[in-house]
């Protein structure tokens, strides 16, 4: 298969860059390839005639977006749009990553695919609009959201707690923001298996499970062998920017109905360790 996949060299297009290897494969990022210029999107786009599109790129830097909204419109809404038309424009499907951040977080049982979002923040506004503006532009879409991403590439919570347990001596971590902790190889590896069957429509993949931040924290020092090293203590409410959802927990139903199950987060997070030469 054709496939374009924008946002290649972030966390997720380079996950399934590495993925879908032996497909056909054209990656869209900056500086090379801005998803807000639509003529030249077009113009990349109508060269290489995908027969998917999987659009990853976005302003994911969620406190980011509330400070300059308007870049992340443009980017999240307007890229997402250019992208949609492309996908219109070569008559191919289109994968659009969405986030648990359209929804507030007060439900609280798992959210299904079919609940309403209702997003916090602007950035989850304009991932909001993002979604909507895929199904209504392009007939053979799958809109898949997932929950706190880490992978390949120097920003992501894992990183930031490792490098955080080296400079300090304690940590503070909050225990009322719930979700999935979800690596970037296994959303990968259930796109290529989703992407083979034409069931459009939303879908739910983060990895199995949930907990806190404090919990995650937890697990990555633990991981790490710094637990005895460094202390963690458990806090609320901590004070920033954007409003995020405090229990935006992702039920995977549609994707577990065609066999696609995801495994729980603590396993995926060692085999990150191992992969990364972490693992004690
Ligand atoms: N990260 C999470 O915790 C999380 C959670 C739920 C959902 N998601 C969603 O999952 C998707 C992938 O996330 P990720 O963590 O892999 O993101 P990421 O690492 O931030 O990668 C996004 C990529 O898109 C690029 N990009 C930004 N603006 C662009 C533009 N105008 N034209 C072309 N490329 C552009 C970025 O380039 P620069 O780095 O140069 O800006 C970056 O390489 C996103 O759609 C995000 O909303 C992420």
């Amino acid at each position: 298969m054709r496939i374009a996949i924008t946002g290649s060299k972030g966390q997720l297009g380079t996950a399934l860059f590495r993925t879908l290897r032996e497909h056909e494969l054209l990656g869209i990022d900056l500086p090379e390839y801005d998803i807000t210029d639509f003529d030249a999107l077009t113009a990349a786009l109508a060269g290489f005639h995908p027969e998917l599109i999987i659009h990853t790129a976005a302003m994911t830097d969620v406190d980011g977006c509330e400070r300059e909204p308007e870049k992340a419109y443009r980017i999240n809404v307007l890229g997402t749009r250019n992208v949609a038309v492309a996908a219109q424009q070569n008559q191919a499907a289109m994968v659009y990553i969405s986030t648990d951040y359209v929804f507030d977080g007060t439900k609280e049982e798992l959210y299904w695919e079919y609940d309403d979002p209702c997003p916090l923040s602007v950035y989850g506004r304009t991932k909001w609009i993002g979604e909507q503006l895929t199904r209504e532009l392009v007939p053979r879409h799958y809109v898949v959201r997932i929950a706190w991403l880490y992978g390949d590439g120097p920003r992501n919570f894992v990183r930031t707690v490792l490098r955080l347990a080296q400079e300090r001596k304690v940590l503070q971590m909050v225990t009322d923001e719930v979700s999935s902790p979800t690596y970037a190889r296994d959303v990968a590896w259930a796109l290529e298996r989703l992407v083979q069957r034409p069931a459009y429509g939303i879908y739910h993949l983060p990895n199995a499970g949930t907990c806190s931040r404090y919990d995650w924290a937890r697990e990555i020092l633990r991981l790490a062998g710094l637990e005895d090293k460094v202390e963690l203590i458990p806090t609320e409410n901590y004070q920033r920017l954007a409003r995020v959802p405090k229990h935006a927990c992702l039920r995977n139903f549609c994707a577990a109905e065609l066999g696609i199950v995801m495994r729980p987060w603590q396993e995926a997070l060692k085999e990150y360790f191992e992969e990364m030469g972490h693992a004690q």
